[in-house]
């Protein structure tokens, strides 16, 4: 792995290493402990290395410490000027060592780890670790929905994210197939399916089980309705309706066994799981396991019950187990029903501990609704009461709601937006959008580009938000071709892709910087800063994973289009006024291309080469 800094950790390690014997201490300064920035603002230089860590060491404050290495760096250029790989100017500013790059040699060191390294200078921050994510995790009454599209798309995202900092990434789901909701799918079903099947009706298996929990809702508010207009209140009439009773009915037929109650479960569950599927297929989502609540709802009692043994838990008076939790500022918390029955923190526990015997993990994150967040609070601090030490490394990945604008799409139920419905409309817009800029005959298969160009607007569009806030999805906007989207890195990547076909230089260049081409020759104002903005790269994946947050990417994606816009507009490249630099603006557009499509994989914004 190589990254333009590391040369200059190396230098900087040394001469402070110098300086500490000049002054009479015992010891070295290592590489790996300087730590390299890169200054939002021009006027601080292009590199800036804080030297608070070297206070202690030096026994004097970081500004003196920053003046005497920029006195010592300078006078080392003066002694032999020959150019070496970290070459520039250097400044104190403060506590800071700044740097203002020498641009030529800069070039070559930023261009050349951006081409060569497959890793791309990304740091391996995360090499050895190994960590879970479990995403989507739906429930099997209903399809997919927008919120679903954007914990998918942050789950796998993230995922991706980790993978490239070197950890080991194991995507897990929990399918939450069994309980009340899915009774209500299967009894509207029963009562008036009448044998039909997705097959028969034409549609989509998991649309179909939704169908029927839309038809029992509508049932059970009419009854409802009429229990209330009897003079019962909203609760009463509620607990009160006949289909709520059926349903719990053929809850406890289920959980009995009852042969023909499962064998529904089993063919009802298996449409709707095998829809699911396809809507990840179709939007590049995929998990390493599933989970399934109907083989896990029973694991966490065991625990529970250790636990009480142990006196960590404690029983109330109608028989409930219980755990207080307001040492942690927390509530008390039922955590087995006084019938022994469990809820839903009883099978979270389990399941995670069941998860660390398949695969242990050093760190999980969920990703689960901000409504959630007291939930994983509990959860976190009694699997931490358990004694278990994995259980401080748990993350809950919350993010907020999304909402389409005020009628721009009707879903079936009025209230939530069908995942699949909004995909094929996007998908439709985008190709009426190819065909109007008459780009139809430029594609194999239009309709395929439209879909990627679909998908890229969606994923884009839910991940340049900060996971925490809510959002309106627009799909308008995130269809836009320019401005802050998806469509416009794809066109952009689609553009580089045709000037390279065009000046016959290989696509996915891999491989060295090829001999003879001059980086040097990239010193002006818009290649410096697009070289920069490349050199950033590696910082910007690690702080998408240091902060769970793939926003990050997407901001830098827009800096580095912007960036190359820039550069493109500025600088002739196949029409370059010498041929050498012609070379140079290639291989500087190389890498830009290589990084694009390796950040836009990270956020899973399909690439095209063609648009
Ligand atoms: N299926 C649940 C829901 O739709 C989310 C499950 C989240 N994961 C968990 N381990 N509790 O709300």
């Amino acid at each position: 792995m190589k990254n333009f800094k590391d040369p200059w950790k190396t230098r900087i390690a040394r001469t402070l290493t110098a300086m500490l014997k000049d002054a009479g201490i015992a010891g070295r300064v290592e590489p790996s402990q300087v730590v390299a920035e890169l200054p939002p603002q021009p006027e601080y230089g292009d590199l800036g290395f804080p030297m608070f860590g070297f206070a202690k060491l030096f026994r004097k404050g970081p500004p003196l410490i920053a003046q005497t290495l920029a006195a010592a760096l300078t006078e080392e250029d003066a002694r032999c000027p020959e150019s070496r790989e970290a070459a520039g100017v250097f400044a104190a500013c403060g506590p800071y060592l700044n740097v203002h790059l020498d641009r030529g040699a800069a070039a070559a060191a930023i261009i050349g780890p951006v081409l060569e390294d497959p890793a791309l200078g990304r740091p391996g921050i995360l090499t050895g670790s190994r960590i879970m994510v479990e995403f989507s995790s739906p429930n099997t009454n209903k399809p997919l929905h927008l919120g679903h599209l954007r914990n998918d798309v942050l789950g796998e995202s993230i995922s991706r994210i980790l993978a490239a900092c070197g950890a080991e990434v194991r995507k897990v789901c929990i399918i939450n197939d069994r309980g009340i909701h899915i009774c209500k799918s299967m009894l509207a079903y029963k009562e008036h399916g009448l044998g039909r099947t997705p097959e028969s009706e034409g549609v989509k298996s998991d649309h179909f089980v939704g169908g029927w929990y839309v038809k029992f809702s509508r049932d059970l508010k009419a009854e409802t309705e009429g229990l209330k207009e009897k003079g019962l209140s909203g609760k009463e009439a509620e607990a009160e309706a006949p289909l709520q009773q059926r349903a719990q009915q053929m809850l406890r037929l289920w959980e009995a066994g009852d042969p023909e109650t499962v064998a529904l479960w089993k063919k009802m569950n298996a449409w709707t799981v095998e829809g699911m599927k396809e809507t990840y297929r179709r939007t590049g989502i995929s998990f390493d396991q599933y989970y399934f609540e109907s083989q896990t709802y029973l694991l966490g009692k065991e625990e529970i019950l250790k636990g009480l043994e142990q006196g960590l838990f404690y029983k109330a008076e109608d028989g409930a187990v219980m755990v207080d939790l307001t040492g942690e500022k927390l509530d008390k918390k039922v955590l087995l029903r006084s019938d022994g029955t469990s809820i839903y923190i009883t099978q979270d526990i389990g399941l995670a501990i069941n998860r660390n015997r398949d695969w242990p993990f050093d760190r999980l994150v969920y990703v689960v609704g901000s409504e959630q967040q007291y939930h994983f609070q509990v959860l976190f601090a009694i699997l931490k009461k358990l004694g278990f030490e994995w259980a401080n490394n748990l993350y809950h990945l919350s993010y907020g709601m999304v909402n389409l604008p005020e009628g721009k799409m009707k879903s079936r139920e009025g209230t939530v937006v069908d995942a699949d419905d909004l995909i094929d409309s996007l998908r439709d817009d985008a190709l009426a959008e190819i065909r109007e800029k008459e780009r139809e005959d430029a594609l194999d298969d239009p309709k395929e580009a439209a879909e990627k160009v679909a998908l890229g607007a969606l994923h884009y569009y839910l991940l340049q938000v900060n996971p925490q806030k809510d959002m309106l999805f627009d799909p308008r906007e995130s269809l836009s071709f320019n401005g802050n989207t998806g469509p416009y890195l794809q066109y952009m990547g689609a553009r580089i892709s045709s000037m390279l076909r065009k000046a016959a230089v290989p696509q996915d260049a891999g491989g060295e910087v090829p001999g003879g081409i001059a980086c040097k020759l990239l010193s002006g104002d818009a290649e410096w800063e697009l070289l920069k903005t490349l050199a950033a790269y590696p910082d910007a994946v690690a702080d998408a994973a240091a902060r769970m947050d793939p926003s990050v990417l997407a901001a830098y994606l827009y800096e580095l289009s912007k960036a190359f816009s820039r550069f493109y507009h500025d600088c002739p490249i196949l029409n370059a006024p010498q041929a050498d630099l012609s070379a140079a603006r290639l291989a500087l557009s190389r890498g830009v291309l290589r990084v694009l499509k390796d950040a836009m994989h990270l956020i899973c914004v399909p690439f095209l080469e063609i648009m």
